[in-house]
């Protein structure tokens, strides 16, 4: 049975200072603001046609989505993230990192053969970003493909976010449930960490050799490339055929909220993930 998970719709980020978070994301990333609320402590991105990025400060006694309330939904804590970049655009990116200030760090992730550098860096929360080439041109196209995004100059020219990576205090309990509560696609784990890699898409495929494919990675708590943690009680959305999403959650007797067209589910540990139906095309 293919999995129902289309695609990566968008992440969201918890923050303790709305306006530095704003004004990070915007000059740095050059994402559009689509919206801006300090009494909600909500910051709502536009990534590209199909993906959003949002910022969440912690509010006492209120929540920042009050849909998502019953089911105690942060934004996401030191959560690792990947973002698209075209192969050519990395020298660039490291110069407009030094111009910011930013420090980074540059991993071969490929072979001799084929090299993968990748530059990772954090931004002002502790939430781990890593810039990750992609071939446009490979046949291995997720549902909503990305495509080169125009950035104001001083801005990283990222093109869709690729990954998510979430920690997992069971790790063996997680690898089974995520494939059977929701349906995600196991493509396979690494031989010398807890670290298993879904596709998001309706089969497991290999990763690497620049594959604009999304994915979700999981892991148990653990520092893992640069240093980088896997993130707590993440909220994250994902395309997806909701009914069959949903028939798996109620089997497994997960909470969850079904509004406004989106099932939010609540996982055991504690992420919360949203399942979106597919887009009828049109900008966000
Ligand atoms: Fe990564």
């Amino acid at each position: 049975m293919p999995s129902p998970i289309l695609d990566l719709a968008g992440i969201t980020l918890e923050v303790n200072h709305l306006p530095r978070g704003v004004r990070f994301y915007e000059q740095v990333l050059g994402l559009d603001l689509l919206a801006h609320d300090e009494e909600r402590g909500v910051a709502h991105f536009r990534v590209n046609d199909a993906q959003t990025l949002t910022l969440w400060k912690p509010l006492t006694r209120q929540a920042n989505d009050p849909r998502l309330a019953p089911l105690r939904a942060r934004g996401a804590s030191h959560l690792h993230y990947a973002w698209q970049i075209q192969p050519g655009d990395l020298e660039r990116s490291k110069a407009l990192l030094d111009e910011q200030g930013l420090p980074w760090t540059e991993i071969d992730l490929g072979t001799p053969e084929r090299p993968d550098p990748t530059v990772y860096f954090f931004d002002p929360f502790g939430h781990g970003l890593e810039l990750r080439g992609v071939d446009l041109l490979d046949e291995r196209q997720p549902t909503y493909p990305p495509t080169p995004a125009s950035r104001p100059a001083h801005a990283l020219p990222v093109m869709g976010l690729r990954e998510v990576a979430l920690a997992f205090g069971d790790y063996a309990a997680m690898k089974e449930r995520l494939p059977r509560a929701y349906g995600f696609a196991y493509a396979k784990e690494q031989e010398d960490r807890d670290f298993a890699q879904f596709t998001l898409g309706p089969g497991p495929e290999p990763d690497g050799n620049g594959t604009p494919r999304r994915w979700l990675y999981a892991w148990d708590p653990q520092v893992g490339l640069a240093d980088m943690f896997g993130g707590d009680h993440a909220l994250v959305q994902f395309y997806a055929d909701m009914e069959a999403v949903l028939e798996r959650v109620r089997k497994e007797g997960l909470p969850h909220v079904l509004e406004e067209g989106r099932l939010a589910v609540r996982d055991p540990e504690g992420h919360v993930f949203e399942f979106l139906p597919p887009r009828r095309g049109g900008a966000l």
